[in-house]
C-alpha cells in the first residue's frame, strides 16, 4: 500500500510526464508545418512515449491501492524561432524531469517504500537516456549552423529515430 506521501509524489509525477507528452506534441506539430517531416515524426514519437510514461505510473498507483489523478492539461506553447530553440527547450524540459525523478527515488527512501524506489529506476536509466540524446541533438545542431543541406541531414536523421517502434 502507497503511503498519502508517496502516492501524492507520484501523482506529481503522472501531471509532469502528461505536460511533457503535450508539450513535445505541439512541438511535434511547429515540425511538420515547417516542412520538417523527420523531426515531427520524433517529436510525435517522444509525444507517445512520455504518454507511455505516464500510464506506467498511473497503473503502478492504482496497481498499489493508491488513486491515480489524471491532470487537466495547460495548453503548451506553440512558437518557436528555429529548431535549435525546440531541442533545447526539449533538453531543458528533460532536466526538470530528472529532478522531479530524484526528488521521488528520494522521498522513497526516506519513507522506506522500496517497491516504488525500484519501480523508479526505470525512470532514472530512462533520464539518463533522454538527457544524453537531446544533448547530442543539441550538438548535431550547433555544428550544422545556418547549413541547409545539414539540416536536411538531421532531418533525414530524425525520421530513421521516429520510425522506430515505441519501448515498452
Ligand atoms: Fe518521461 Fe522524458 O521524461
Amino acid at each position: 500500500m502507497l503511503s498519502k506521501k508517496i502516492e501524492a509524489a507520484l501523482n506529481q509525477q503522472i501531471a509532469i510526464e502528461a505536460m511533457s507528452s503535450q508539450a513535445y506534441l505541439a512541438m511535434a506539430s511547429w515540425a511538420e508545418n515547417q516542412g520538417l517531416g523527420g523531426t515531427a515524426a520524433f517529436l510525435y514519437k517522444h509525444s507517445d512515449e512520455e504518454r507511455m510514461h505516464m500510464l506506467k505510473l498511473v497503473k503502478f498507483v492504482n496497481e498499489r491501492g493508491g488513486k491515480a489523478v489524471i491532470p487537466a492539461l495547460k495548453q503548451p506553447g506553440t512558437n518557436y524561432k528555429d529548431i535549435t530553440e525546440i531541442f533545447k527547450a526539449l533538453f531543458q524540459s528533460e532536466t526538470k524531469v530528472t529532478n522531479e525523478i530524484n526528488g521521488v527515488v528520494d522521498l522513497c527512501l526516506k519513507e522506506k517504500d522500496y517497491s516504488t524506489h525500484n519501480f523508479m529506476q526505470w525512470y532514472v536509466s530512462e533520464q539518463i537516456e533522454e538527457e544524453a540524446l537531446a544533448r547530442t541533438l543539441i550538438d548535431k545542431l550547433n555544428l550544422i549552423g545556418n547549413d541547409k543541406g545539414g539540416l536536411y541531414l538531421f532531418d533525414r536523421d530524425l525520421l530513421g529515430m521516429g520510425n522506430t517502434p515505441l519501448k515498452g
